[in-house]
């Protein structure tokens, strides 16, 4: 059985999203994949709680816990890295995982560690996207689903959403279409992946 190990840092709706349809579709018979962990870096992510409960093993990982270390990113990702591989991934899926990855970790995992991104990539990479996309005047906006390379939020796309940008929409409004949006693309583009590779 194929295992996915999901890093979240919140709420995990995204990963809810991607436990659910696992379930819905039995990815366990038809794709011989499991949600085999969800990791967090922060102790009090939500996300964590809904994850137990659908049975699922989690455990956190502190990046504050290296603050003192000499190189506190190089020995937060290896202590990360070490957690993620004790259950052998085929996949690692970034969920709203709000920390920057040491190269290290990038190469460690390179083609099989994937992003969603709430912008239409190579579009506002970064942080604050629905907030850039408004004040643009974008008339769209999306979501991208991306491999995880070296530089931040870029990567070939595995698939993107396009949704519009209303007149009157703030970043809240615009961000939770976006993020409706997420939940229906992530988990297709794991699928996709997992198939392709079956
Ligand atoms: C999503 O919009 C994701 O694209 C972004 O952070 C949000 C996480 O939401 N990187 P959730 O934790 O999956 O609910």
């Amino acid at each position: 059985m194929r295992s996915l190990v999901i890093l979240i840092s919140g709420g995990g709706s995204n990963m809810a999203a991607i436990v659910q349809t696992a379930e819905r579709e039995r990815w366990a018979e038809r794709l011989n994949a499991r949600v085999a962990a969800v990791i967090s870096n922060k102790a009090d992510a939500s996300g964590l709680t809904m994850a137990r409960e659908a049975g699922i093993a989690t455990s956190v990982v502190d990046h504050k816990a290296f603050a003192d270390q000499p190189q506190p990113r190089e020995a937060f990702d290896a202590a990360l890295m070490s957690e993620i591989d004790r259950h052998r991934p085929a996949l690692v899926v970034l969920a709203g995982f709000m920390r920057i990855l040491t190269p290290g970790f990038v190469q460690h995992y390179a083609g099989r560690l994937v992003n969603i991104h709430p912008s239409l990539l190579p579009a506002f990479p970064g942080l604050q996207t629905h907030e850039r996309a408004i004040a643009a005047g974008c008339k769209v906006a999306g979501a991208t689903v991306h491999h995880v390379t070296a530089e931040l939020d870029h990567g070939p796309i595995l698939a993107q959403a396009v949704v519009p940008v209303l007149p009157d929409d703030t970043a809240q409004t615009l961000a939770s279409r976006v993020l409706s949006q997420e939940h229906r693309i992530y988990p297709q583009a794991i699928a996709a992946w997992l198939h392709a590779r079956a």
